[in-house]
């Protein structure tokens, strides 16, 4: 065993001069003092057992055992004791000590194994206490590893997200191109839509759903056959039919991409009036999400003022005279109202 430091403290000088030379002659390093105060002040993390007598001038055993424990130190206690002190023991136990060396010192064998005793459980404080700082540590470590996981998990989920909006986006343009009187409708659409949001104070998340919604609102036309969409003069009955499925089919395209399940109901509700008479479901206005009905006053301003195969375009005022008109019945009023006020800004 390496050598251990044990503190005694023990009034009687020839005890102490005794004990100090039997420790050392077991191979411990000793110090030893007079006192439970002095025995306070040398103190320090470094002892592996304490050795108390009872009955000392000033702070007896059990005051200093009560004041080394509120160091928390966990340095095991072994207290001096006389002969038939029965009540002295059970004083000291209750006061947690860890065992007794019987005064004076007869027997050396069980003196030693009771010292070799009391370095073992120390030892066993230390590793505990190592065993727990390390955990603690390699927990730390973890936690941090995994929150930075986290952070880089959502910037590529982002990615993703991202990547696929723009991928379906360049489908989209690509087919906005082809035609010249739909050429750039879905980023005047989107321009508009998020002024306007941001006008009504709308929250940055709901801003991200709108901005996606309208970047994809149209994306339904995809599968309609184009002829009919850039066909001159008005539509038929049959192409009419047609053309009002694109809001359900938009839905319908992105259904699969489960973190655009929001924008999917807004691109489905595009074309729906406040009075209920949009298309496809026919709802009223307190039924619409308030993107809705920004993405549907952005859309119509649009398509009145840039240039449609079937119908000759107005100009900015008429176009607003026509918003104010149509604002309580088609269009919310309040949205209209925040349209306005951006356009003419
Ligand atoms: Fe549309």
């Amino acid at each position: 065993m390496a050598s251990s430091k044990i503190l005694i403290a023990d009034d009687d000088l020839l005890v102490r001069e005794a004990v100090v030379k039997i420790l050392e002659m077991f191979g411990h390093e000793v110090i030893a003092v007079d006192c439970g105060q002095a025995a306070l002040d040398v103190l320090d993390p470094f002892f592996d057992v304490i050795i108390l007598d009872i009955n000392m001038p000033g702070m007896d055993g059990f005051e200093t055992i009560a004041a080394i424990n509120e160091r928390q130190l966990d340095i095991p206690v072994l207290f001096f004791t006389g002969a038939g002190s029965m009540e002295y023991a059970v004083k000291a136990i209750n006061l947690g000590a860890y065992d007794f060396l019987s005064k004076p010192i007869e027997d050396l064998d069980i003196f030693d194994v009771k010292i070799r005793r009391a370095i073992e459980k120390r030892m066993y404080v230390l590793k505990g206490k190592a065993y727990k700082k390390n955990l603690e540590v390699e927990i730390q470590a973890k936690t941090k590893e995994l929150a930075e996981k986290n952070i880089l998990l959502k910037k590529y989920s982002h990615d993703l997200e991202t990547s696929t909006v723009n991928t379906i986006l360049t489908l989209q343009t690509a087919l906005e191109e082809k035609d010249p009187y739909t050429a750039g409708h879905t980023m005047r659409v989107t321009a508009y839509a998020l002024k306007t949001a941001k006008r009504l104070h709308l929250p940055r998340e709901e801003l991200v759903i709108l901005e996606r919604a309208s970047q994809l609102h149209d994306v339904g036309k995809l599968v309609i056959d184009v002829s009919c969409i850039q066909k001159p003069g008005p539509l038929s009955d049959e192409e009419w039919v047609l053309v009002k499925k694109h809001p359900e089919i938009g839905q319908n395209i992105i259904k699969p991409l489960s973190f655009l399940e929001r924008e999917g109901t807004v691109i489905r509700h595009h074309h729906e009036r406040i009075d209920g008479n949009g298309y496809p479901d026919g709802l009223l206005g307190d039924q619409l999400d308030i993107l809705e009905k920004i993405l549907t006053v952005a859309d119509s301003y649009d398509a009145m003022t840039s240039k449609r195969s079937y119908k000759i375009n107005k100009n900015k005022d008429d176009a607003i005279e026509e918003m104010r008109r149509c604002a309580g019945t088609q269009f919310d009023q309040e949205v209209v109202k925040a349209f306005i006020d951006i356009l003419k800004d």
